[in-house]
């Protein structure tokens, strides 16, 4: 029998770096009631310049690791599911493995935008299932005030930093990942995009000039598809696991836009107190925005093990998704890992990693960059 993939292990990070809507109201022409009225957004974390998206995956990730009471040397697999990478290559992945100590796993990087993470789970979910790994650390984080033209107000209010990680683990028991369902439709790939950079336009004078290293994004037509995948995803993925909408207890949503939400909650005949909505604190933070808002309702006591759960997405691409969970604890209850002494060990295995490739480098002539 396949074994089942659960979620043993949580974890969030987010800068301490508040913006208000009245201090982007100094920056640009909009103001605190605007952007409250159209996004439900309030504040969002920036990330400081010596944060990333793989130092705030790795807080997050320590964090996950510390509630499954799991080694990160125990770990099969690390899918980092972002859009802003810490460089195009090497993957934001294999950045944090080396900050883990994680020395017995693959690592890569998962692009789906803001559907990223149900992505993640998917694909980490199918590999638990079938039967090729055990353990498997799925992370959502994103910097994308890296990449935000804070002179455009149609996109500068809405994004915001942060990282969220899940341990998935194989057991026999039933529960954890029951279904998913992964949709795209390259036809909007315009619709929000990051135009430069990639190999289609590489940075040049000219695409840093017109701020094509920006995002860019027709904000109506995202507002109109993603009203309309929501709840038919929430929905196709509850019949995926031959189940009913009143199955499930909770539903955390992708946090865009509060109007976004409420219409999905609308067309699903569900009331808004059965979706988590963060949306106000921290604005968009893509990827990262499910698995932050599900560490602050379990915090909240909101989410238990036993419950149903669905996550539902969307984001460039175009990409949408939902995942219905049967909610897990941790399987180990005791106290297994030490993210101080952790921290440490980490470093200096990191360090004398470097140091035996700089020696090799030296015998045989070769240079190795500093990432
Ligand atoms: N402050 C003040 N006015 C603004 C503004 C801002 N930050 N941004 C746009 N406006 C203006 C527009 O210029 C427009 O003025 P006009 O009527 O004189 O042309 C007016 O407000 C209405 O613009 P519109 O784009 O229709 O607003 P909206 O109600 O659609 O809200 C978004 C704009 C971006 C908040 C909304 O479309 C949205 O949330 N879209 C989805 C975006 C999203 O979720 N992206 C991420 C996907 S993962």
């Amino acid at each position: 029998m396949s074994p089942y993939a659960h979620i043993t292990g949580w974890g969030m990070a987010v800068p301490e770096k508040v913006l208000t809507n009245d201090e982007l109201a100094e920056m640009v022409d909009t103001t605190d009631q605007w952007i409250r009225e159209r996004t439900g957004i309030r504040e969002r974390r920036i990330a400081s310049p010596d944060q990333s998206s793989a130092t705030l995956a790795t807080e997050a990730a320590l964090q996950a690791l510390e509630v499954a009471n799991l080694k990160p040397s125990e770990l099969d697999l690390i899918i980092v599911s972002t859009s802003s990478p810490e460089h195009i290559f090497p993957s934001t992945a294999c950045l944090v493995q080396d900050r883990l100590g994680a020395a017995k796993a693959g690592a890569f990087d998962l692009l789906a935008a803001c559907t990223g993470f149900i992505y993640a789970i998917s694909t980490a979910s199918q590999a638990i299932r079938s039967g090729s790994v055990k353990n498997v650390l799925v992370i959502g984080a994103e910097t994308l005030s890296r990449f935000t033209n804070w002179q455009d107000r149609n996109t500068c209010i809405l994004f915001g930093d942060g990282a969220g990680a899940f341990v998935l683990q194989a057991s026999e028991t039933p529960g954890g990942v029951l279904s998913a369902v992964l949709r795209s439709d390259g036809s909007g790939a315009d619709l929000l995009t990051l135009p430069a950079g990639g190999s289609r336009l590489p940075a040049s004078h000219d695409t840093v000039d017109k701020g094509q290293h920006f995002i860019h994004m027709n904000g109506r037509e995202v507002f109109r598809f993603a009203t309309r995948v929501m709840s038919q995803t929430t929905r196709e993925t509850v019949e995926a696991a031959q189940l009913t909408l009143d199955d499930v207890d909770l539903i955390i949503p992708h946090q865009a836009n509060q109007r976004i939400i409420e219409s999905a909650a609308r067309s699903l005949d569900i009331p808004l107190e059965r979706f988590v909505i963060n949306v106000e604190r921290y604005g968009n933070t893509s990827t990262a925005s499910i698995p932050i808002a599900t560490c602050e309702a379990i915090q909240q006591g909101r989410l238990n093990p036993g419950d149903r759960v669905v996550f539902v997405g969307f984001g460039a691409g175009l990409t949408w998704g939902a995942a219905l969970i049967e909610w897990s604890a941790p399987f180990l209850p005791e106290k297994a890992i030490y993210p101080f002494t952790y921290r440490l060990w980490v470093r200096v295995r990191s360090y004398l990693r470097r140091l035996i490739r700089h020696i090799e480098g030296l015998i045989w002539g070769s240079k190795y960059p500093d990432i």
